[in-house]
């Protein structure tokens, strides 16, 4: 379905007076002059199974929603290549674009900014299919009516304005409106982590229900290790821009584990594991050489500070960027 490969993402320092003016902010929050951008995303080489629940899981900045936004086609990257059905994003024109917005949707963290707060919850439904100019006015209202239904919503709250539901609501809302196309694939970035515990599992359950009754190959985006492995077929682990571990979930209990995966489930774990994760992630726009992962790790040897370490197959099921990957004795035993 989705094949990538090798593609980067790097935002660029703004321009002229915005140059200025981000120097000026720079000089209060340390910014630096030969600043050249934040490497968001740096070679990652990952196919989407079609039918698929891929979790794409790391800490806060790895890159995550960077790549979920390269896959929904809202940023195209600056190196590599995007494939969607063997079509290069790069080279979509405008119909072909218009296809690929129906066949691929996303749907954010945050319902309150994603959701026009001038609309009501039935014109923010409908608002795809008047754009792909499908159906008549009657088909719409009809059609949106039966999304309502199908995220739980009460069909009196068409005209209800985005301001006025729950946060559960906000993201039921973002449901209907990312499935009034029917996308064969849904990118959901943190779906539930803007939302209350106890509502969080209302949403994942409504999420794999439609997920399972439409079919759809869905992009699971979260930092939260322990709830994506309860849903995802396939884990993907993101560290620095760059994708450390790619792991079946039947091979997740017999694998030998990157070390940066082995501490992210000793953190969740939070208790007596001897990976815990200590120091700081990498700095975006001064990513450390050879291995993301080095200044972190207890296994670094020279080797990891110069070369970039490759995701390579290494059992059926499992891939792994880690140049000590043969040579160490990782615990087989999650912690969690
Ligand atoms: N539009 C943007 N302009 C400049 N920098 C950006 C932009 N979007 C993301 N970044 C930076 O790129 C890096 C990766 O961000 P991204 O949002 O992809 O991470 P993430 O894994 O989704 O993090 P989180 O868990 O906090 O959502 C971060 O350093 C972030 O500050
Ligand atoms: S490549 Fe080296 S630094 Fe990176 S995870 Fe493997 S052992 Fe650690
Ligand atoms: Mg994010």
């Amino acid at each position: 379905m989705f094949t990538l490969k090798n593609v980067c993402k790097t935002f660029k320092p703004s321009r002229g007076l915005g140059r200025e003016l981000s120097a000026w902010l720079g000089s209060l929050g340390g910014r630096r002059e030969d600043d050249d951008g934040v490497k968001a995303v740096r070679g990652v080489d990952l196919i989407i199974r079609p039918g698929e629940i891929l979790g794409l899981v790391g800490e806060s900045g790895s890159g995550k929603s960077t790549l979920g936004r390269i896959m929904a086609g809202l940023y195209l990257p600056d190196e590599g290549t995007v494939l969607f059905d063997g079509h290069d994003l790069t080279n979509l024109d405008k119909e072909g674009w218009k296809k690929f917005r129906r066949r691929v949707q996303i749907m954010f963290q945050d319902p309150v900014s994603s959701l026009n707060p001038r609309l009501t919850a039935g014109a923010i439904v409908e608002e795809g299919l008047v754009i792909h100019k499908m159906g008549t006015a009657t088909e719409r209202r009809a059609r949106v009516l039966s999304l309502m239904e199908e995220v739980g919503l009460p069909a009196d709250s068409v005209n209800r304005y985005g301001h006025q539901f729950s946060g559960g609501q906000r993201q039921r809302l973002s449901l209907a409106r990312a499935l009034s196309l029917d996308p064969e694939l849904l990118i959901a970035d943190e779906p539930v982590s803007a939302l209350d515990v106890s509502i969080q599992a209302q949403i994942i359950n409504l999420l794999m229900d439609l997920k399972a009754r439409r079919g759809m190959t869905l992009v699971m985006v979260s930092h939260d290790l322990p709830l994506v492995r309860i849903l995802a077929d396939r884990l993907a682990v993101m560290y620095g821009g760059m994708i450390m571990e790619v792991v079946d979930r039947e091979f997740l209990e017999t694998v030998r584990h990157h070390p940066y995966v082995m501490s992210l489930w000793a953190s969740a774990a939070n208790e007596g594991f001897s990976h815990i994760l200590e120091g700081e992630p990498p700095d975006p726009q001064n990513p450390p050489t050879g291995c993301p992962f080095h200044p972190r790790c207890r296994e670094a040897i020279d080797i990891c500070r110069e070369q970039r370490p490759q995701l390579l197959q290494h059992d059926p099921g499992f891939a792994c960027a880690c140049h000590r990957r043969d040579k160490l004795e990782f615990s087989r035993q999650l912690p969690l």
